[in-house]
């Protein structure tokens, strides 16, 4: 199932529209923690024993910062319909959720040690953060 409806991808603004100021800082906050902790991860990830709690401090950091941003309405473009918007939502608060089980499944492979899992984990954080920026910014 598309994340978002095809006519609603033809959009042509791109912009995102917080409801508020205050959620636009708020959403950046959590993003920036986020940008922080991918880079803190991608350094740490060769040596999941030695980096093991500098790795689960900067994942705490980035569970939180996710469940922040999930709980932002960024709005959709100017000019979708009231359904629309809803459904962009949906969609941006999906994308939210799998970024959320990425990162537990990080904080879980580090505790075991598993280097495979957390890799494996690693790369969908990437994708996952492609999507999602593709949703709220190509919409
Ligand atoms: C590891 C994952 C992610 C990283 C490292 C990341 C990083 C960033 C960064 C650096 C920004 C720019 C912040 C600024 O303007 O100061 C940003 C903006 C944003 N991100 Fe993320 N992001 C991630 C995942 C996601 C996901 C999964 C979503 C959506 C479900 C998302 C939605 C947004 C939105 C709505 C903005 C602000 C509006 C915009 O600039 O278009 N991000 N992100």
């Amino acid at each position: 199932m598309p994340l978002v409806p095809a006519h609603a991808l033809r959009a042509e603004s791109s912009a995102v529209q917080p409801t508020s100021a205050q959620d636009d800082t708020a959403l950046q906050e959590a993003m920036s923690v986020l940008q922080k902790g991918h880079r803190g991860i991608k350094k740490r990830m060769g040596d999941l024993v030695v980096n093991q709690s500098a790795l689960l401090e900067i994942l705490s950091g980035m569970e939180s910062a996710t469940l922040r941003a999930m709980g932002k309405t960024p709005y959709g473009p100017e000019g979708l319909s009231e359904k629309d918007n809803a459904l962009f939502l949906v969609a941006y608060r999906q994308e939210m959720a799998k970024l959320l089980v990425q990162i537990l499944a990080l904080q879980q492979a580090t505790w075991q040690g598993d280097a495979q899992a957390f890799e494996a984990a690693y790369t969908e954080l990437g994708s996952i953060k492609k999507a999602g920026h593709a949703v709220s910014r190509d919409f």
